[in-house]
């Protein structure tokens, strides 16, 4: 079951689907001579990054196993984010301490944001590990593969101003075939206080639009149905295409992509508050297959603590963006990031948070304590002064209001007819079809005798709900 407080730490891999190969030469020793294992940690860029990683690595000679014991290569693409991502992170790496006993010759990698946090002194800390790779260097897996392999530690966190991998066709990992992740700008250059991100994945930069439309293209001609636009801040998308002679913002990007089929359907996140423009509200309205669903991360309803935060919106500011979404999209779902317990945080400030939440109406939140990343703004500036178990009173607070709020979200929409993507079979019973409507909801149905798959669309009337699904009946 997924942990709402913890979601950023969940692992790509699907147990009960170890031992099956990823692509169908696989296992060929014709044309994979190594096998690799790749275990993908914290955000969504993250797991996108990991199929980057895939790619590299089968032009390289490597297939994919799901089998770590089988494997001559282990990668962890790993999360800094909160401490608890990184402690996950290092219990998993005793694990596979058992496993490289086993095998000696086995090599073991740290990707991502905990390997830029880290550098070199991951490779002190933890004895077994062969590789440190950060998140702008993995075309520079082969070469570090094989230093490795000649029994050297070899360490690659140089960030880029450039690199953003346009040109590398992921390979997808654990895919279901219908939706699809596609990174469109890679690092951060806002500062929010508590945010170890800027220094991890380094300066803001954005893919080549052409080269997401032919993606997003590729994709869709291969039988996918939608994709989600990633990147910290996507409000921020900013390409100039010197042979056109154009500039490319977000609000274009998007309607691009749309344009591709209507059959497409779009997601993005996430969007800064700040940044989220008419322009992108107004493209929103205009096309039926960009999905009304903001992911729109308030952090607090406290005005000085968002300025602590260096998040540069206040409490009404905030409040207006919300309006307008509902203005101009009146059906538009809207869910949030939100950390308890920021430094100096007061039961006053606390409060704020708690009645923003009842004016925003969040579908969904992802909900956190604050947790001190070292070198930043906040850890240098403030002292962390709530204390634990005040923070741990005020998420149960925050989680027991979004609760109510999910709920109350899910069960308006019973009665209503809803356009459904299918994505698969529903997790409890093979008889009962999994989507997703516009606004981001579950919807789970009776397959009944109409012959459908995955990767259509259908309508489909709610008739219940429970705090995170609606259950329907398909209508015709
Ligand atoms: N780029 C996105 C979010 C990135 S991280 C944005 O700007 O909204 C995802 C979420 O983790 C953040 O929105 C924040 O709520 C949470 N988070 C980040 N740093 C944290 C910290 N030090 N302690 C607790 N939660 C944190
Ligand atoms: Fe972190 Fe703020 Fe950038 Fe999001 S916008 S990644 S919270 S610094
Ligand atoms: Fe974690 Fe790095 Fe994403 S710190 S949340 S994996 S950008």
């Amino acid at each position: 079951k997924k942990n709402m407080l913890d979601y950023v730490s969940e692992k790509v891999q699907d147990e009960s689907r170890q031992g099956e190969a990823f692509a169908p030469f696989a296992n060929d020793p014709q044309v994979y001579k190594k096998k690799f294992y790749i275990e993908s940690y914290g955000c969504q860029m993250n797991f996108a990054d990991s199929e980057i990683v895939a790619a590299i690595l089968n032009e390289t000679g490597f297939g994919a196993t799901r089998n770590a014991e089988e494997a001559d290569l282990v990668l962890l693409n790993t999360c800094s984010i909160r401490e608890k991502a990184e402690q996950t992170v290092r219990n998993r790496l005793t694990t596979f301490k058992q496993i490289k006993d086993a095998r000696p010759g086995m090599l073991i990698g740290v990707l991502g944001c905990m390997a830029e946090r880290l550098k070199s002194k991951f490779l002190e800390e933890e004895k077994l590990v062969d590789m440190v790779v950060g998140p702008d260097a993995y075309r520079t897996l082969p070469g570090l593969i094989e230093e490795a392999e000649t029994g050297q530690k070899a360490v690659n966190v140089l960030l880029s101003r450039e690199e953003t991998y346009a040109d590398i066709s992921p390979v997808r990992l654990d895919s279901n075939g219908v939706t699809a992740f596609v990174s469109i700008m890679r690092g951060c250059n806002n500062m929010c206080a508590f945010c170890v991100v800027p220094f991890t994945r380094g300066r803001e930069r954005s893919r080549d639009a052409e080269s997401i439309v032919r993606e997003c293209t590729d994709l869709f001609n291969s039988g996918y149905k939608e994709v989600t636009l990633l990147g910290q801040n996507v409000d921020s998308y900013y390409f100039v295409d010197e042979a056109k002679d154009a500039t490319i913002t977000f609000a274009k990007l998007l309607e691009k992509v749309a344009l591709i089929s209507p059959l497409l359907r779009v997601r993005f996140s996430t969007s800064h508050p700040k940044d989220i423009t008419d322009d992108v509200l107004y493209t929103m309205a205009k096309y039926e297959n960009i999905c009304k669903y903001i992911h729109l991360p308030v952090q607090s309803g406290s005005t000085r603590i968002l300025q602590l935060m260096n998040r540069t919106y206040t409490r009404e500011w905030y409040m207006a963006k919300v309006d307008r979404i509902k203005e101009i999209m009146p059906d538009c779902g809207i869910s949030s990031d939100i950390i308890a317990g920021f430094c100096t945080e007061t039961e006053e400030d606390h409060a704020d948070t708690l009645s923003m939440m009842d004016y925003a109406k969040y579908d969904m939140s992802y909900m956190f304590f604050y947790s001190e990343r070292p070198g930043t703004l906040a850890a240098r500036r403030y002292k962390d002064d709530v204390p634990e178990a005040v923070k741990k009173r005020r998420l149960q607070e925050i989680v027991e209001k979004q609760n109510k709020l999910s709920q109350e979200s899910y069960r308006k929409d019973v009665g209503n007819t809803y356009k459904v993507l299918i994505e698969g079979n529903s997790k409890k019973s093979d008889k009962d079809w999994m989507g997703r409507s516009s606004q981001n909801k579950v919807v789970v149905f009776p397959k009944g005798d109409h012959q459908l798959n995955k990767g259509d669309y259908v309508m489909v009337t709610v008739h219940s709900s429970t705090q995170a699904t609606l259950l329907g009946t398909i209508t015709n």
